[in-house]
């Protein structure tokens, strides 16, 4: 098989292809528009033996340093109705449909189950993989399946809503499957008669400030876009990776420690024993809210997210989370972990 029709760039700048915007330089990139192309990107990586990572959005991801591997970027696109009924809806989409667009579309459809997901930066093929979450919804709740190409047999497989393994910004794709697959679609299940969460504090103000109790999906999804877009900052005008780290849990006798010292932290029980404990929370009562430092920083109204305000680079932002990171431990005997893969 040749492989002459990939589209194939060298010695690529990879600040515009991931949202912290710092520059790093790809030895090849790859785009993929087909399962084909992936068949044949593999190819050309096995025959080279070189290292090889999946780039969807790039919300996710820091360069430290220039990946002098393969970046297969995912391309393929496509959505359609797999199966419809008077309640539900099923939806297939392609890895490489933009996230936010898909949730767009599906409220204007009035089709409900990800409005509260509105404006999560990245494409639709990383959604599970750190199973995408916020004001109370989880990419988890409507997954039926996903279809991944398996690295190492090329062949594709399907996995069930269970065998996704799905926690708390967790999968099975971050854990023993990690560089193993490539998700090539994702099934969902949306409902037309759907009844929107919207118990998170900040949405219920929103829509209280509105004088709306029974809001539509198009409503709740309004109000998160507000919601977050007073808090976080857009990728597009200041680069940042969402939140930074993962909120913490911790054992119930350290949280009881800590309520003692500081009355006000804020904590939700995981399991009797255990509690979670915002990382925003944490890193600003540590003073870092705002903090600065050439153009690395943390954000002004957000203080779980990193941003660059210009021409920091990878290393600078790392370094930054590691000196936190430390604080926190410092401080309050936490242990951070990040959200963020670090390349
Ligand atoms: N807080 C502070 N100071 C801060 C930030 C937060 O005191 O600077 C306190 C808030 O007052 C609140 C609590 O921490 O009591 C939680 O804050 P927030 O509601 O902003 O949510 P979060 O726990 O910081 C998580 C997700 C977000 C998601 C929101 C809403 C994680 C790691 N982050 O943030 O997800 O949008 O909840 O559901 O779970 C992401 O993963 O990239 C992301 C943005």
């Amino acid at each position: 098989m040749s492989n002459t029709d990939l589209s194939i760039s060298r010695n690529v700048d990879l600040a515009d292809l991931a949202t912290m915007h710092v520059s790093a330089k790809a030895g090849t990139l790859i785009e993929i528009h087909s399962i084909e192309d992936l068949q044949r990107a593999f190819e050309l990586i096995k025959q080279q033996d070189a290292e090889f990572l999946i780039l969807g959005g790039g919300s996710n991801i820091l360069f430290v340093d220039d990946f002098d591997g393969v970046i297969l970027n995912i391309k393929l696109k496509g959505i359609s109705i797999i199966e419809e009924t008077e309640d539900h809806v099923l939806l297939k989409i392609a890895a490489g449909e933009n996230w936010h667009e898909l949730v767009m579309y599906c409220v204007s459809q009035g089709w409900g189950g990800i409005e509260n997901l509105a404006l999560i930066p990245g494409k639709v093929g990383a959604a599970p993989i750190q199973n995408i979450g916020a004001y109370g919804a989880e990419l988890s709740d409507v997954l039926v399946e996903l279809d991944a190409w398996m690295i190492e047999t090329q062949t594709n497989n399907t996995f069930s809503n269970a065998e996704c393994k799905f926690g708390y910004r967790e999968s099975v794709f971050k854990s023993h499957l990690k560089g193993k697959v490539v998700i090539t679609s994702l099934t969902i299940r949306l409902a037309k008669n759907h009844i929107p969460n919207f118990e998170y504090g900040a949405l219920k103000a929103v829509l209280e400030s509105r004088g709306i109790t029974k809001p539509s999906i198009k409503q709740v999804c309004e109000a998160v876009i507000e919601v977050r877009q007073s808090k976080l900052p857009d990728p597009n005008e200041l680069g940042n990776n969402g939140s930074f780290f993962k909120n913490p849990v911790i054992d119930v006798f350290l949280f009881n420690e800590l309520k003692q010292k500081y009355p006000n932290i804020p904590g939700y029980p995981v399991t009797e024993h255990q509690v979670k404990v915002p990382a925003g929370w944490l890193i600003d009562q540590a003073g870092w809210k705002g903090y600065r430092e050439g153009d690395a920083g943390v954000h002004k109204k957000q203080a779980l997210v990193l941003v660059n305000y210009g021409n920091a680079t990878g290393q600078e932002m790392y370094d930054l989370s590691e000196r936190i990171k430390q604080d926190i431990r410092k401080k309050f005997g936490i242990e951070l972990v990040r959200e963020v893969n670090i390349v």
